[in-house]
């Protein structure tokens, strides 16, 4: 459920598994417009849906909606996917961080949070997955940088952990000594400019990872490849979260295969 919905890569990704598993069902992008989500979300146990997955602008306003909500979604403050109880009651939790981090161990099986300081831009939804992920993955400094300082004092404030908020005009000395860095803006995406950074300040084995997946490998992706910097696209993020949503609706353990990946490349 999202609005809008169709540019959203989820029905291609949970269809390719639906098939791969042999189920019959269906997993359909539904446009639902902002104050409709209640009506929407209550109708699920009546249609027979297992449960849904949520994206912009759904995520925050489900919280007042579902019957449950577990401690990743409460810590994070948005709701990334829906299960339906046998009772019919609405279940909520948060797979994006699990996403996010289990994209990353794809790539850099031996990464970890604690390896060293890690620079976040960005203070919206995306950011408060990334944030809480860090921190649960046992991140010791956290430099989060957004353009309006506010939010980022906000987001610090309500998930925790050992996060400075950085001045946007400092950005650039906040990439000093640091071990990783993660773009959670929209900058970059497609239609959109790039990131605004210069990376020189950035040490040269740093990781750099980017939440935006269209395209799949992003100005600021390209611009620390040049330079040398280990890279984790978006795409994993996306990919892996799904394998929390089959085992809360169907019980069942999906991986992220490499033709499940390059199925979804296609598309990008
Ligand atoms: P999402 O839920 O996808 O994270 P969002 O809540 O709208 O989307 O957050 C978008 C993020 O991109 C914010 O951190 C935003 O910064 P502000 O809080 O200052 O708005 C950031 N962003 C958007 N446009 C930007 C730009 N031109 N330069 C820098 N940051 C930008």
């Amino acid at each position: 459920m999202g609005w809008p919905v169709m540019h959203s890569r989820s029905p291609a990704l949970h269809e390719f598994l639906l098939k791969q598993h042999g189920l019959y069902g269906a997993y359909v992008p539904l446009a639902i417009e902002p104050g409709r989500l209640e009506a929407a979300l209550r109708a699920l146990p009546a249609l027979c849906f297992a449960g849904c997955n949520l994206t912009i602008p759904h995520k925050e306003a489900a919280m007042e909606i579902v019957d449950e909500i577990d401690d990743a979604a409460r810590a994070i403050g948005a709701i990334s996917c829906v299960t339906v109880g046998d009772d019919g009651r609405l279940s909520g939790t948060n797979n994006d961080w699990f996403g996010y981090v289990e994209g990353v161990l794809e790539v850099y099986p031996d990464w970890r949070a604690d390896a060293g300081p890690i620079v976040v831009i960005g203070a919206g939804g995306g950011s408060r997955a990334i944030v809480y992920a860090m921190v649960r993955q046992g991140a010791r400094e956290i430099r989060l940088v957004n353009r309006t300082r506010d939010r980022a004092e906000a987001l610090a404030h309500d998930i925790g952990g050992p996060v400075t908020v950085v001045d946007w005009d400092a950005r650039g000395d906040a990439l000093e000594g640091a071990a990783m860095l993660i773009n959670t803006t929209s900058q970059g995406m497609v239609g959109n400019p790039p990131l605004d950074l210069d990376l020189a300040p950035l040490p040269k084995d740093a990781l750099v990872s980017d939440i935006v997946y269209v395209p799949a490998e992003t100005p600021l992706l390209e611009a620390a490849d040049r330079r040398g910097n280990p890279t984790v696209r978006g795409l994993g993020m996306l990919l892996h979260q799904a394998r929390p949503a089959w085992r809360s609706w169907f019980g069942i353990d999906v991986s992220v295969t490499p033709e499940l990946r390059a199925t979804i490349e296609a598309t990008l």
